[in-house]
């Protein structure tokens, strides 16, 4: 199709903000998908995210609207996934940035933006749930101008759920994203956004086309160097639909036939065999923060393990995982993740998904040591802590972190997070009835129920968004569990020292 009938965009908001209930009225509206198949968050295609009622994965789908392509990425919102978001916004020019009319603006949605932004997407802003008594449009639409300078009068409003103002919203997608200005005639190239692994078609990616059309014949994935001839190319209409060609802007897929799973690297260009275009920026590599260790209960499972979790970092990059092994608890892998929700995920994903029963450790962060020989060690697990003779230096990971609330709960938020040993940078308030800090924590205190304790304490309110900051120096030591007197390595935890007596003395009485 001729690029300026094609449109590529996505949905971002704050978790449950509703990008998935919308994105099932866009299907219905364009009839994409039969009334009677639309089941609720039709995208939200796994099991596990229809129970939790959160979208986990990235999804692409192709609809078509008075002669025009429109494609849609659908992207997650916990914070956790964030690594997803940016991998859509980079296979689109435009994006809906939702935001619930009785939560208002939330950390996330305030992130999302910023990187849409420099991602230098379209977009459109749009209030969902206007079907709801509570919150004020008015009120909204001036926060919204206010916070990212989208005029008021371009805010659409939207139900997502009785399906009112979707028609407009997908008027103005057309008439204000703009289309892709490939080179149609240059060297194919385009960007793996995603992937997954088909048992009859090997690893499936998920692609962008930048310039030129890819057919089936021989291609090249760029940075893997690895050479192939698609077994099938097409698109997603929830289910894949073989066309055999994908022209410059289009969405689709090429199902490789590769059987190796690390062949296909997401971030990478794929282009045609001997070919030789410049590679597309891709992505930032996502470094883990949080560490758990995770062993099959049945010992002999271990090699199960390993092919479950091969697979699933197929399409989850930031998930990371290295041999293991312990006298109690036998072989299993230490694994690295982007935040708690995800660590929980997977687990649940890996016993669900490749019938695995598992046992996990508690989550830890990665300290820096210095050693008295001033050698730099990365510590992931308490077991390779060194003896304390012979450290010289303990830091642990700082996070930068944006909290957004209601201006009633700012004295709890003060105090938990002082509690945490948090640093206050900043502190405002865009309106009378909000107010934003920005704090520095440790990454340790947040891992520990710090965002069910933020929840609790501004009544389900609060928002939170973090980064990775800083090292800082901490004093910290290894709390070990003895059973008939020897130590359980994998259940020991590093705490702070002021601190280990007291945890020491709970884990006892449990
Ligand atoms: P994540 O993908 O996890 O970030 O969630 P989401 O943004 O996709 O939200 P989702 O579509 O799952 O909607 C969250 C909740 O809001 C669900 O219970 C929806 O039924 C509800 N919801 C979505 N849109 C509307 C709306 O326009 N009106 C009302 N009343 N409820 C809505």
């Amino acid at each position: 199709m001729s690029q300026d009938k094609i449109r590529n965009f996505c949905i971002i908001a704050h978790i449950n903000h509703g990008k998935s209930t919308l994105a099932d009225r866009l299907l219905d509206l364009t009839g994409t998908i039969e009334k009677r198949d639309i089941v609720k968050q039709t995208l939200d295609t796994m099991d596990l995210e229809r129970e939790k009622g959160i979208t986990i994965k990235l999804k692409a789908i192709r609809m078509e609207y008075k002669g025009y392509q429109l494609n849609l990425i659908d992207t997650p919102g916990h914070v956790d996934f964030t690594y997803e978001v940016s991998r859509s916004l980079a296979a689109c020019e435009g994006a809906v940035l939702l935001v619930d009319k009785s939560q208002g603006i939330q950390a996330q949605t305030v992130s999302n933006y910023y990187k849409a932004k420099e991602a230098g997407l379209k977009i459109i802003p749009v209030i969902n749930k206007i079907d709801l008594g509570v919150g004020d449009v008015e009120e909204l639409k001036k926060d919204i101008e206010k916070t990212f300078g989208l005029k008021k009068e371009d805010t659409l409003e939207v139900s997502a759920k009785t399906g009112e103002g979707t028609k407009e919203l997908l008027e103005k997608i057309i008439k204000d994203v703009p289309h892709s200005t490939g080179n149609e005639d240059g060297l194919a190239r385009a960007l793996v956004f995603d992937s997954y692994y088909d048992e009859f078609l090997g690893v499936v990616a998920a692609i962008r086309v930048v310039d030129g059309s890819f057919t089936p014949q021989e291609i090249r994935f760029i940075a893997t160097k690895t050479k192939t001839t698609p077994q099938e190319i097409g698109f997603f209409k929830l289910k894949r639909v073989k066309t055999n060609i994908l022209e410059t802007g289009e969405v689709g897929y090429i199902a490789t036939g590769l059987k190796d799973i690390k062949t296909v690297k997401v971030g990478d260009t794929v282009c045609l065999k001997d070919e030789d275009p410049k590679s597309l920026p891709g992505y930032k590599e996502i470094k883990p923060f949080v560490f758990v260790s995770i062993y099959p209960i049945d010992n002999s499972k271990s090699r199960d393990l390993r092919e479950a979790l091969e697979k699933l970092s197929l399409s989850d990059s930031s998930l990371s995982f290295e041999p293991e092994s312990s006298s109690a608890l036998g072989f299993g892998f230490r694994c690295g993740f982007l935040g708690l929700l995800h660590a929980d995920i997977v687990q649940e994903r890996l016993e669900r998904e490749y019938n695995l029963q598992l046992i996990s450790t508690t989550p830890s962060v990665e300290y820096k040591v210095t050693t008295t020989k001033n050698e730099l060690l990365f510590v992931r697990s308490p077991s390779d802590l060194p003896e304390k003779t012979k450290i010289n230096k303990l830091e642990e990971p700082w996070i930068l972190c944006n909290i957004i609330s209601p201006a009633q709960y700012a004295g709890n938020i003060m105090n938990l997070c002082k509690d945490r040993r948090g640093i206050q940078n900043n502190m405002e308030y865009p309106n009378e009835k909000t107010v934003v800090f920005q704090y520095e924590l440790p990454l340790s205190e947040l891992i520990y129920n710090f965002f069910d304790d933020l929840k609790s304490t501004s009544s389900g309110f609060a928002s939170l968004d973090y980064e990775f900051s800083d090292y800082k120096q901490v004093d910290a030591v290894k709390l070990n569990i003895l059973v008939h007197n020897e130590i359980v390595e994998p259940l020991s935890t590093i705490v702070l020292r002021t601190k280990a007596d007291e945890i020491g003395r709970k884990l006892l009485k449990k």
